[in-house]
């Protein structure tokens, strides 16, 4: 069984940023089965530089792609966003260092946290700019009360 299954409640129905999120947790699925098939501490290691670095590479592509997204919707809660993803990225890159360094990480706790982290993330910060970014999309930026007949 993977380590994350995706499921349509996990979805912000923004298609691209979907797309993104999912690819984030394949790439973990992927780290995760690979892990189980280890028959070495040097795999593992070798496994766990190659995994992480790739996952980062590609949370901080995410993250750049969906603020920049939130500052075109002049979404008000980007300063929350952009807080968060730097917790995510400097956390990563904690762990990076200390690999390079020879620590020996355990690499199951890395892949939990960054599961934990990333489905809490998308479930509960991204899901909060979905209504504006989708308003946005639709030409009407901001919760302005909306309509005709407002203005
Ligand atoms: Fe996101
Ligand atoms: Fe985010």
């Amino acid at each position: 069984m993977s380590l994350v299954e995706w499921t349509t409640d996990i979805e912000t129905g923004i298609d691209e940023i979907d797309r993104q999120h999912r690819r984030f947790t394949e790439m973990l699925n992927e780290f995760h089965d690979k892990l189980e098939e280890c028959t070495s501490l040097d795999e593992e290691r070798a496994l766990t530089g190659k995994a992480v670095g790739e996952l980062a590479q590609y949370a901080a592509r995410h993250f750049e792609y969906e603020e920049k997204m939130l500052s075109d919707c002049h979404y008000q809660g980007l300063s929350l966003q952009q807080e968060c993803h730097g917790f995510f990225r400097d956390k990563l890159d904690e762990i990076i260092g200390r690999h390079r360094a020879g620590e020996r990480l355990l690499t199951l706790d890395i892949i939990h946290f960054m599961r934990r982290w990333w489905l809490d993330h998308i479930t509960t910060s991204d899901r909060q700019y979905v209504a504006v970014v989708k308003d946005c999309a639709a030409g009407q930026p901001g919760n302005c009360g909306g309509g005709e007949g407002n203005r």
